[in-house]
């Protein structure tokens, strides 16, 4: 009896298996996709017309050896120009595309810098995906000798492709630095090396040979973040206040009268306000509006009150306990962040002991 020849079946499935493993192994070699929304900016503000999303994909030589590169135009604006409607927009577009489109590592937003800070805080909280939202610009317009927007964006886009940016909220990459959209703001109105997270430290650098991480943040953001933007209609409006020597209520007043739902309070040291401003946020208080105490010293924490409670050796008045009622502890988020955190938290809540949490937790 013969035994059949199972050769021509062995071949086979050799033939299979190394194709199968070309195609795996072709597959790991692919930069990851990363996809890039442009919103405007100094990054695309060029003498005689701004360079569109396609112009500023197409500005960074070698940029295939890091990421495959998608785009799209949100925008064309200067970053104060943005609407709190379109950042509702904005957040909704980067959830469905992380929603929708499993293989985008990343996504980098091109932003005027002035401003940027808050368009980035507010995707920060409100981006509910691991994958990095890495928000760059330029000091320099595209007409001027050094400008330094295609470096920024082609250094963005390498963070975003990197598997090591995962899990940290949205990044701000400028400069060769890598910052937490918490804690970075614009310490200089023109220089390059202005994007800073003073006390706290940059996150990273991306240096010539690879993307470097030293440090984490801990608050909450991307998939820890309670706030759902697809459930938010319109931001409330919050103003911020700030103090000054001889500086007055009617201010804080008018702010009331024109539907203001919160108030912050950028607050000399600790919490001190001045001239007539008590009796404005008394006003306020009065109104149900709340207070969020925060400071203009640029960094310092502004902590709750002690237990949360009244100090027993102190007889509170009505008044003082209608303004405790709405009274926030900034904690360190500087005046123009927590106004991004209060109006998220009155999109969901008025319970004072909730928005305190949600300042202490963000
Ligand atoms: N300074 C720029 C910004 O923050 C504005 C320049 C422009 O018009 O794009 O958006």
């Amino acid at each position: 009896m013969t035994r059949p020849d199972r050769r021509p079946t062995r071949s086979l499935a050799l033939a299979l298996l190394c194709v199968l493993i070309a195609d795996f192994v072709e597959a790991r070699m692919q930069p990851p996709r990363v996809h890039f929304v442009a919103t405007g900016g100094t990054i695309s503000n060029r003498d005689g017309g701004r360079l569109t999303a396609e112009e500023l994909a197409k500005s960074m030589p070698g940029v295939d050896r890091y990421a495959k590169l998608t785009f799209e135009q949100f925008a064309n604006v200067a970053s104060s120009e943005l609407t709190l409607q379109q950042w509702i927009e904005l957040s909704r577009r980067i959830n469905e595309i992380f929603a929708r489109e499993k293989d985008v590592a990343g996504v980098v937003v091109t932003s005027g810098t002035d401003t940027l800070e808050e368009t980035a805080f507010f995707l920060h909280l409100t981006v509910r995906d691991p994958r990095p939202v890495v928000v760059v610009g330029s000091m320099r317009n595209p007409s001027t000798l050094g400008y330094e927007g295609a470096a920024n964006l082609l250094e963005g886009v390498r963070v975003a492709a990197d598997p090591a940016a995962r899990n940290k909220g949205t990044l701000v990459v400028l400069n060769d630095e890598i910052n937490s959209a918490r804690n970075v703001t614009k310490t200089d109105a023109v220089r390059l090396q202005t994007f800073r997270s003073r006390e706290y430290g940059q996150l990273g650098v991306v240096d010539r040979d690879r993307v470097v991480f030293f440090n984490q943040i801990t608050q909450r953001s991307n998939e820890r973040s309670e706030f759902d933007i697809n459930r938010i209609t319109e931001l409330p409006r919050v103003d911020v206040i700030m103090v000054y020597q001889g500086a007055t209520g009617d201010l804080i007043k008018a702010a009331v009268d024109s539907g203001a739902r919160g108030i912050v309070v950028a607050t000399a040291g600790a919490g001190a306000t001045s001239g007539t401003q008590g009796e404005g946020l008394q006003y306020a208080a009065q109104k149900g509006v709340f207070v969020v105490t925060t400071t203009r010293a640029g960094s310092g924490r502004i902590a709750p009150p002690r237990s949360d409670g009244a100090n027993p050796n102190v007889t509170m008045t009505e008044a003082m306990q209608r303004r405790r009622q709405f009274a926030i502890a900034g904690e360190d988020h500087i005046p123009v962040k927590a106004r991004i955190l209060l109006m998220l938290a009155l999109s969901m809540t008025r319970d004072r002991n909730e928005i305190q949490r949600i300042f202490s937790e963000y």
